[in-house]
């Protein structure tokens, strides 16, 4: 049967807006699918849809006893990250994406799409999937509506977000809700077989941040396709957020309390593949301290109605690395993925059970690789794909925080930025002010991971780890947070700035920190620095722990090591810093002057210090 708009209306449930009824049928009409399904998140819907996976070859039943309710899928080995080369920002000027975002003529592209879209649902069944992201009702969440011609997307979006009939019913006749369009572009005639992981050569996930709409086209992986992630939560929603006065981060969110029984809440960006799921969930090395969960990847924050910097975690799942992902670094994930969970691009063993680089020292003697290929320790190749992933709900994870989806969000004392660099980077510090915090921000710079194209380990510049995620141009994104922060100082407080680096290396090549469970250090001298304690001593790149402030001995680190951690080389900051002046002048005349003022102090700050 070929859908007509007539037939779409009908299959709509009778509650569905008419907004979102005759935007269906347009999709509907454009390509062309053999049937239409209203998704409304229920359990039997879910159960359905896996047994269409698993008919499909899509997803692998796991070892029931092993590893209950879960499934592992295996990706076309083309489709396995995020494709920023393809990822486009059609505002309707290029001043709107800036010259670090792919800008498209708007109009162009439409009809780009137009003709890509035009059957390319044929033969398959388009899902409606409503969502919200962030508490049903809360006053911070915003709704969309997905189509999308992939069960795979459908489920990987009933786990990552608030899905089905309570989100449609949030869309009242003046709802503001985010439409997106999605295909993995693999029409199929009448007496074509499918394929397990249908995809196209040909990829698009564009974004019109001006219209506040998506489109996606060609894959089925992760932020591709999961478009109420970082097409929506991040790219649209700093376009809203920027419209309206509050902020999109790529940001994990925790709950952590004290010995003395106080407790904070901290926001922290780390660029893709960079640390975020784990210190969401650290498991504190200090005695006293605990760590609770609230998010793992994005924060919407805005400044609540007490004037103070109020966070949610829009999402409701989490889309986590496998590889590194063990007993010894992230204990809570081991326990969290013990069931129902999908996994994609991990490699299966013998007894039917999971697994990755990292979740045991020793890997076991025969596996079957991601890509379904025989696979021993001897094999050249890595078993998991480094950017294979774990869907979770966030509910399954032991140490999600009680008010981790409490509508009024939580209130922000802390926000630290921070990527992988092995050279330069100090192990922590403090900026000396909110313009200072948004200059290190800005800034941000990281050695690549699998989490998208590209060469990995190559350095490059991320600013708020949002360089892909953006919907805005980069310099009116650090606006915004300038003026965020005078609204939130003028209310009274920002909360403190702080920049973390896990991954600095010794000439010897070994990471000089061991991470994981002892970051705890770092963040309880962060928690004291907001307390007040007068534990810093001021440095060239900011406010740095006073000597006997943070136990690197107790984390096993050698006092040379700990020197290393923190060293100022002279020459090489000024070489970064004569490459952050190139990184600003590229966004010419829009770089804030506050952050052009804060380059010039860092630069009169290096000259000031004695040659290495
Ligand atoms: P996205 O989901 O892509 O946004 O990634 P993420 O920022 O949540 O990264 P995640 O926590 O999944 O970590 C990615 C990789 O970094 C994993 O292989 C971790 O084992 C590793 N990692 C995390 N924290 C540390 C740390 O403190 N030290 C070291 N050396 N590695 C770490
Ligand atoms: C990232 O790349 O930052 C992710 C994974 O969190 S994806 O959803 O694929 O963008
Ligand atoms: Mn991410």
């Amino acid at each position: 049967m070929t859908i007509t708009a007539t037939t779409a209306a009908l299959l709509a449930p009778a509650s569905a807006p008419t907004s979102v009824v005759s935007w269906v049928e347009r999709i509907a009409a454009l390509t062309q699918p053999d049937s239409i399904h209203w998704c409304d998140g229920s359990p039997s819907e879910r159960a359905a849809l896996i047994e269409t996976l698993v008919d499909a070859g899509t997803l692998t039943p796991l070892n029931p006893d092993l590893r209950p309710g879960s499934y592992l899928a295996r990706s076309h080995p083309e489709d396995v990250a995020r494709v920023e080369s393809r990822t486009f920002i059609c505002s309707p000027t290029p001043d709107g994406a800036g010259p670090t975002n792919n800008w498209a003529d708007p109009a162009e592209m439409r009809e780009t799409l137009d003709g890509l879209f035009e059957g390319s649902m044929r033969g398959r069944t388009m899902y409606v999937v409503p969502f919200s992201m962030g508490p049903v009702g809360s006053p911070l969440a915003r709704v969309g509506v997905q189509v999308t011609d992939s069960p795979y997307v459908v489920v990987s979006t009933g786990t990552m977000t608030r899905m089905g009939a309570n989100a449609l019913a949030q869309i009242g006749p003046e709802t503001e809700w985010v439409p997106a369009v999605h295909s993995v572009g693999a029409p199929l005639s009448p007496g074509d077989t499918d394929v397990p992981w249908p995809c196209n050569d040909t990829k698009y996930i564009v974004h019109y941040p001006h219209d506040r709409e998506i489109w996606s086209f060609g894959s089925a992986y992760g932020g591709n396709a999961i478009l109420a992630k970082k097409a929506f939560a991040l790219r649209i929603a700093s376009a809203m957020g920027r419209d309206e006065g509050w902020l999109a981060a790529h940001m994990l969110l925790l709950k952590v309390t004290n010995p003395r029984g106080k407790t904070f809440h901290v926001a922290a960006a780390f660029p893709s593949a960079c640390g975020k799921t784990n210190f969401a969930m650290l498991q504190p090395s200090i005695p006293g301290w605990t760590v609770e969960t609230i998010g793992d990847d994005i924060a919407w924050l805005a400044p609540g109605p007490d004037g103070r910097l109020r966070a949610i975690n829009p999402e409701a799942g989490f889309f986590g690395v496998a590889p590194g992902t063990g007993q010894s670094t992230n204990p809570v994930a081991v326990d969290m993925l013990q069931r129902d969970v999908i996994f994609t691009n991990v490699a299966l063993t013998d007894d039917g059970d999971v697994w990755w680089e990292g979740l045991t020292e020793e890997p076991p003697a025969h596996l079957t690789d991601w890509r379904g290929n025989d696979w021993t320790p001897d094999s050249p190749t890595p078993a998991a794909h480094p950017n294979s992933r774990f869907t979770v709900s966030a509910s399954q994870c032991p140490t999600i925080a009680d008010t981790w989806d409490d509508p009024a969000g939580v209130p922000v004392d802390a926000i630290i930025f921070g990527g992988r660099r092995a050279t330069n980077v100090p192990l922590v510090t403090q900026a000396r002010s909110w313009e200072h915090g948004v200059y290190l921000g800005a800034t941000l710079a990281s050695e690549r991971t699998a989490a998208a194209e590209g060469v990995v380990g190559e350095l490059r510049r991320d600013p708020f780890a949002m360089m892909p995620f953006s919907g805005t141009h980069m310099a009116d994104h650090w606006q915004h947070w300038l003026d965020v922060g005078t609204t939130l100082e003028a209310a009274g407080g920002a909360p403190a700035i702080f920049q973390v680096n896990w991954f600095r290396k010794g000439d010897d090549g070994r990471f000089l920190w061991p991470g994981f469970a002892e970051n705890a250090r770092v963040l309880a001298w962060i928690l004291d620095r907001v307390e007040g304690r007068n534990s810093y001593v001021d440095g060239p790149l900011g406010r740095m722990p006073v000597d006997g402030a943070i136990n690197y001995a107790a984390a096993g680190v050698p006092r040379a090591d700990w020197d290393a951690l923190f060293d100022v080389d002279e020459a090489m900051l000024t070489a970064e810093a004569d490459d952050t002046g190139r990184f600003l002048e590229g966004y010419g005349d829009a770089v804030p002057t506050v952050l052009r003022q804060q380059h010039a102090q860092l630069r009169s700050r290096l000259a000031e210090i004695p040659p290495h």
